[in-house]
């Protein structure tokens, strides 16, 4: 996730890099500052680390500056490199603007400032904000910064610096955090509180459509009407290892309550009119309208995805499509022809089997659709398209947040390519936008209450998940979490399958997480969780709310809230998430780097 830190009230160029020191943590790929002097910008920013920074401006370091703002980029619009690096300018060099977020219509702002004689250098959507303040500054920074957040669609949390303007920076949010404070002779503002609390621990944290006006020493809250607002001031008592981690314990608890934001990222700019449009398939409507299977390739939680992606899809409309992991996958003689859609699912885009599978595919004539969260990774250049999940940088091994934008990208993608086949689903899109509101009050709701379920279950050394239909992959990926963060033996099974030999296993000693929710599997799974209950296992089952038909038949019950039954797989894998969490919590594990696993495996 991209990085912003900004000062105000002098100092050393330094310090900008040890601001952006404290959020490497976040995940970048490419660094940059900007300041100025007497009515000159200097901007120095290139792709790899911040310590690459700090040895391009050498001798720079030590230079005296009143303000700067400084980044780290993780790609979002374009490919990681020195041009499309923060900050990035306008066209007179005199305005230097850092963003995290997307902003949605930015190729209709790019356009219309093209038109207006703008020039443009790089592919980000973050240069027409430069743009923007460019065409709307005159002499008033505040001003000009507030009328073109008018203009963005989308997310944002940018930082600007005006070369003209010596006593003020501008910081404006919507969607994307931005916090910030003053310590008499200087003030800051940053994305989070890391690089913040050596300074003061008395923090603003700004709301969503709000600008702050820095000075030295003091800062002021806007509302975008440019009226001025009352601080709400928090006080921190983290320490900046806690505050790297937003307050959480580990990483993967911090990424789990960040799902809510990553479905709302993974939609932005990708709904129009209740229907689904994906620009980055551009030029592809006629090859997809022409093809009649789809395989799906993957590792590990990708590929829990990508089953889901398949029962979602046949939801839609009868279709033939597989779903095959990676390293069983490369090695078959597949019959693939023009008709044949390849997606390759890959968190890193880097993960060799896959690489190797998208080898297979091109080597006899197919097409591949890459869906990964690392723009530039060597997927999406093997690859002829690509969607991002936009999740931003996941840093627990474990994958959580990325996940669930997975998912939600194929759902997009499944409902993008019904349409051209002549589906139209209002429902099923709407329903997708009102997700991040329940996903987040799911979390809210339920982290308490999924903890102490956890808890009665810490002692147990195997576990069973079971499912059915679009469930079933999320048995998968409960099982695949367990195992992975808390090392016990979780195994996932089709609910149907249970007495084809599963069911052996099964007695007081091996707990079953038992997915029933309100689908046209439910009756059938009541079934499988009195077959269970019969040899005495312990049944932890995730219901939707208000059912109590089982509740004579289980031992604990996760609730779901009613939801259309597509979209229970985003809200069990959180569940599922959250109860492997505090099981591998309650036993003081090394959550977020468990023991022989690796965030991107590289190796065949
Ligand atoms: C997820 O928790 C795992 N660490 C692992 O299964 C992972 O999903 C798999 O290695 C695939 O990785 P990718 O998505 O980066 O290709």
């Amino acid at each position: 996730m991209c990085g912003i830190y900004g000062f105000i009230g002098g100092g050393k160029v330094e310090e900008l890099i040890n601001g952006l020191k404290k959020l490497e943590y976040r995940g970048y790929d490419s660094a940059g500052i900007a300041f100025a002097k007497n009515g000159e910008l200097f901007v120095e920013k290139h792709t790899g680390k911040v310590d690459q920074l700090r040895e391009h401006l050498n001798s720079d370091l030590s230079k005296r500056i009143n303000s700067g703002i400084a980044h780290t980029r993780w790609a979002s619009h374009g490919i990681p490199n020195d041009l499309n690096a923060h900050p990035q300018m306008d066209c007179q060099h005199k305005i230097a603007v850092v963003h995290n977020g997307i902003i949605e219509n930015y190729e209709q702002l790019k356009e219309t400032l093209k038109a207006e004689g703008h020039v443009f250098v790089s592919q980000t959507d973050t240069e027409v904000v430069a743009h923007l303040v460019e065409k709307y500054f005159n002499g008033d920074l505040l001003d000009a910064v507030r009328k073109a957040i008018l203009d963005l669609d989308g997310t944002y949390a940018i930082g600007v610096l005006h070369a003209d303007v010596k006593d003020e920076i501008i910081f404006a949010r919507r969607k994307s955090p931005l916090v910030v404070t003053a310590d008499g002779k200087r003030s800051y503002c940053a994305s989070d509180v890391t690089p913040l609390i050596s300074s003061s621990r008395d923090v603003v944290f700004l709301e969503d459509g709000q600008l702050a006006r820095l000075v030295a020493g003091e800062y002021e809250i806007f509302e975008s009407s440019g009226k001025s607002v009352a601080k709400t001031i928090q006080h921190i008592e983290w320490d900046e290892k806690a505050a790297e981690k937003g307050g959480y314990k580990h990483f993967m608890i911090k990424e789990i309550h960040e799902e809510p934001r990553v479905i709302s990222d993974a939609i932005t700019g990708r709904i129009s009119e209740k229907k689904v449009v994906l620009k980055e398939l551009k030029g592809w409507d006629n090859y997809l309208k022409n093809v009649n299977k789809i395989n799906v390739i993957a590792c590990g939680t990708s590929y829990h995805a990508g089953l889901i992606f398949k029962y979602f899809f046949e939801s839609l409309r009868p279709f033939n499509v597989e779903v095959e992991v990676s390293s069983e996958y490369r090695y078959r003689n597949v019959l693939i022809d023009e008709h044949t859609l390849t997606i390759a699912i890959s968190q890193s885009g880097e993960t060799a089997d896959t690489l190797e599978s998208v080898g297979l595919v091109k080597s006899r004539g197919g097409k591949v659709l890459a869906i990964s969260n690392v723009v530039g990774s060597t997927l999406t250049r093997e690859s002829e398209k690509t969607v991002y999940i936009n999740a931003g940088p996941e840093i627990s091994v474990a994958s959580t947040k990325a996940y669930i934008g997975q998912l939600t990208v194929l759902y997009l993608l499944a409902l993008y390519i019904d349409e051209l086949f002549g589906g139209n689903h209002p429902d099923i899109v709407e329903s997708l936008q009102k997700l991040p509101e329940i996903a987040d009050n799911f979390i809210i709701s339920s982290v308490e209450a999924i903890k102490e379920v956890a808890s009665k279950y810490v002692g147990y050394e195997n576990f069973m998940y079971i499912g059915r239909g679009i469930n079933y992959p999320s048995a998968l990926e409960g099982a695949l979490k367990l195992k992975e963060i808390s090392y016990t033996n979780a195994v996932g099974y089709q609910a149907g399958e249970l007495k084809h030999g599963p069911i052996a296993l099964l007695d007081e000693k091996f707990p079953v997480m038992a997915v029933a929710v309100n689908d046209q599997l439910y009756n059938k799974m009541m079934s499988n969780i009195l077959e269970t209950k019969a040899r005495n296992a312990h049944v932890v089952a995730v219901l939707t709310e208000g059912d109590l038909n089982l509740k004579e038949s289980i031992n604990d019950a996760i609730f779901l809230p009613k939801l259309p039954s597509y979209l229970y797989p985003f809200l069990v894998g959180t569940a599922f998430q959250l109860f492997a969490y505090h099981v591998a919590d309650a036993r003081d594990l090394n959550i977020d780097m468990p023991r022989n696993l690796a965030k991107s495996v590289t190796i065949e």
